[in-house]
């Protein structure tokens, strides 16, 4: 079979998608407005997805990043096993280009379950990620007057201290309990190594760390005879390191499709593997020092810079060049260090510091290849409810 190529990719997903309205360029679009690179973002999907093929793991990317079903099949042509969701309205968007389903977070609450059971009736294989007896016996019984197994992971906690059990036994118990049970399908563990955020250089004891402790819950799970098919690890911080921890089968990393000012202050990607950014438009020069931008708060979420230094975005084509203040929507830009004078109606894009929460501000992003734009994608999975509303 001949290689997918990022120029396959980008003409795959731009036919797919609706076309734009016409003499939609960089130059014309209002701003604020969220842009993709097209080959970025192919050659970010191609790199992941050919990582993950050569050492042993499947790829499975957390679609919360993008929140689009059009961004969720192009990860599909290049290679993903399946997708991973973490609410319920990213598993019924993602449906739409996936059959199978990994449910990354806990489901409590009939009205959560009820619209578990019914996607479970929707895809080929769905499966959820849980922590607690109350949260498994809620499974079973929801699956009990279904037709479709619903598939579960043991969430383990293995050192972020968000969720997931926090001793061998508690894993094993519940193992127990999800592969005796009717319509249930014990699948096997999940982890997300959330608390390693620093450079992939400095990872070492903490990736010594997480290794020991799933090492205590498989050994334990064999010991009982519950040998887990899947162990589900993985993020972008810790992706190219992934091959040194050993006992996963598949790998979840999100940001990594777009990549984000922390992710490459943090050295995991370069600068220029950075695929989205927001357009912006300057609005006022009238304070010296800074120049206004039309993207505040609203568009580019105040997230600090997880990797340490300050501003809440840099400028894709002058990273030197920082959003040193937000209102919700207005961006101030800094020119204390910069020779750079920008003009009321100058055009600036914005990386920013944390692009998750960026794009689900969003309500279209832009796929753009230069400054022309090839496609567009809405973000369907950014509200939390079915549409219409019930
Ligand atoms: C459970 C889980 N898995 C995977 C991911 C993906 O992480 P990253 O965006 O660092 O790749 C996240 C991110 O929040 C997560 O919560």
């Amino acid at each position: 079979m001949r290689k997918v190529t990022w120029e396959d990719l980008v003409n795959r997903v731009v036919a797919l998608s609706d076309p734009i309205p016409a003499g939609a360029t960089l130059d014309t679009i209002e701003t604020p407005a969220a842009i993709v690179d097209l080959p970025v973002m192919a050659s970010n999907l191609l790199r992941t997805a050919g990582y993950c093929r050569e050492n042993g793991f499947d790829y499975r990317p957390h679609t919360k990043t993008h929140k689009a079903a059009g961004i969720g099949a192009a990860q599909l042509m290049a290679g993903a096993h399946g997708l991973t969701v973490a609410t319920l309205r990213e598993a019924e968007v993602m449906a739409t280009v996936s059959d199978d389903l990994l449910l990354a977070y806990p489901q409590v609450g009939t009205a959560k379950l009820s619209r578990l059971v019914e996607l479970a009736g929707k895809v080929r294989k769905i499966t959820v990620a849980l922590d607690s007896p109350e949260a498994l016996e809620s499974v079973i019984q929801a699956g009990l007057g279904s037709q479709h197994s619903i598939g579960v992971v043991i969430e383990l906690d293995a050192g972020m201290g968000r969720v997931g059990v926090q001793t061998p036994a508690e894993a094993v118990a519940l193992a127990r309990t999800a592969a005796g049970a009717p319509n249930v399908r014990y699948e096997g563990v999940l982890f997300y190594p959330g608390h390693i955020r620093e450079a992939g250089w400095e990872q070492d004891g903490r990736l010594a760390a997480l290794q020991q402790r799933i090492d205590q819950f498989l050994e334990a799970l064999n010991i009982a005879g519950l040998r887990p098919k899947v162990v589900s690890g993985g993020s972008t911080p810790t992706l190219w390191r992934s091959h040194q921890i050993h006992g996963m089968t598949e790998l979840r990393p999100g940001t990594t499709v777009f990549n984000d000012r922390t992710t490459a202050e943090i050295g995991v990607c370069r600068w220029e593997e950075c695929a989205y950014s927001v357009l912006a438009t300057v609005v006022s020069v009238a304070v010296a020092g800074q120049a206004v931008i039309d993207a505040g708060s609203k568009a580019l979420s105040k997230e600090e810079l997880r990797a340490g230094g300050g501003g809440y975005g840099a400028l894709l084509d002058r990273r030197n060049v920082v959003l040193k203040s937000l209102s919700e929507e207005h961006g101030i830009l800094d020119l204390g260090g910069t020779e750079w004078r920008p003009r009321v109606g100058d055009r600036v894009r914005v990386v920013p510091n944390h692009v998750c929460v960026s794009v689900n501000l969003q309500e279209l992003i832009w796929g753009a290849e230069g400054d022309k734009l090839a496609c567009w994608w809405s973000v369907t999975a950014r509200t939390r409810s079915r549409s219409p509303i019930p």
